[in-house]
């Protein structure tokens, strides 16, 4: 019988913790492996090539730990790497890997929040550009009407622990104001980055009260408990321990200071230098 492993989940930097937070709340038993590329993020101005470049080097750094299962935890690597590892590289590396992001299991559901039929999504450069919200809810939801908004400093004000400060005002209120005039018809603003859940106090004071704001972690997990009562096959694969350990490209001192704000309780990461 093989071997089994722990669940990876990978962002570009800290923003995929918002998501595992909410997957251990839900799936606790599990083991979990997470990786932050910090010290090559921001993914979202990064071309696909690169992106996809970076996202594969991780994907293949989880299933040499043992990973049979790897969740992106991150909106622009599952626009921009996901498909054409699922399509291409699994095959090649192991065809009983399976490979997540978050993408799909938001826009599932997206639909029936909204009432009036009218989303404003919200996220990195890359995310935006791939057009990937508006063609994946296209499939489930032809009737909704999808706005979109790059919001590029976002990201970077997060990483750098600046989100709560009074300079991230001008930026936070700057693509509120551009995506609530594109339709006075929005009644929900997608958080479509998994870094945006940390600036969800400052993004509420700059949206009228009547906007539903979502954000994307219980999403994924609800899903992700859905894919393996499903997925029996890989689920059995899964090692359930209940331990988590966090690893990060960059400064394992800087990642656990600043990362527990993400996951909300203390942290303690090993660096890794792929
Ligand atoms: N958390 C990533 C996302 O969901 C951030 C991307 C970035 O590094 O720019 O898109």
């Amino acid at each position: 019988m093989a071997n089994k492993g722990a669940i990876g989940v990978f962002d570009s930097g800290y923003g995929g913790l918002t998501v595992l937070k909410e997957i251990v709340n839900m799936l606790p038993a599990y083991d979990y492996l997470y990786l932050g590329d910090n010290a090559r993020a921001p993914y979202g101005p990064r071309s696909f090539a690169t992106v996809y470049e970076y996202t594969l080097e991780c994907v293949k750094w989880f299933f040499d730990q043992g990973c049979p299962l790897v969740i992106l935890a991150c909106n622009t690597a599952s626009a921009k790497a996901l498909r054409t590892i699922q399509q291409n590289d699994l095959e090649k590396i192991d065809p009983t890997k399976r490979v997540l992001g978050v993408i799909r299991p938001t826009t599932e559901i997206i639909g029936n929040i909204t009432t009036t039929k009218h989303i404003g999504i919200l996220g990195t450069a890359g995310t935006i550009q791939s057009n990937s919200y508006p063609i994946e809810i296209e499939k489930f939801y032809p009737d909704v009407k999808v706005y979109q908004e790059a919001c590029p400093m976002w990201v970077p004000l997060v990483e750098n622990n600046e989100h709560n400060m009074h300079g991230a005002d001008y930026f936070v209120k700057r693509h509120i104001d551009n995506i609530m005039d594109q339709s006075p018809q929005i009644d929900t603003l997608l958080l479509a980055c998994t870094h945006y859940p940390l600036l969800i106090d400052k993004i509420r004071h700059f949206v009228p009260s009547n906007i539903q704001i979502v954000s994307q972690g219980q999403i994924v997990a609800k899903s992700l408990a859905n894919y393996l009562e499903r997925h029996p096959e890989i689920d059995q694969n899964l090692s359930k321990n209940g331990q988590i350990g966090f690893f990060t490209t960059d400064s394992a001192e800087d990642f656990d200071d600043h990362a527990s704000i993400f996951f909300g309780k203390p942290i303690k990461s090993t660096h890794l230098a792929l």
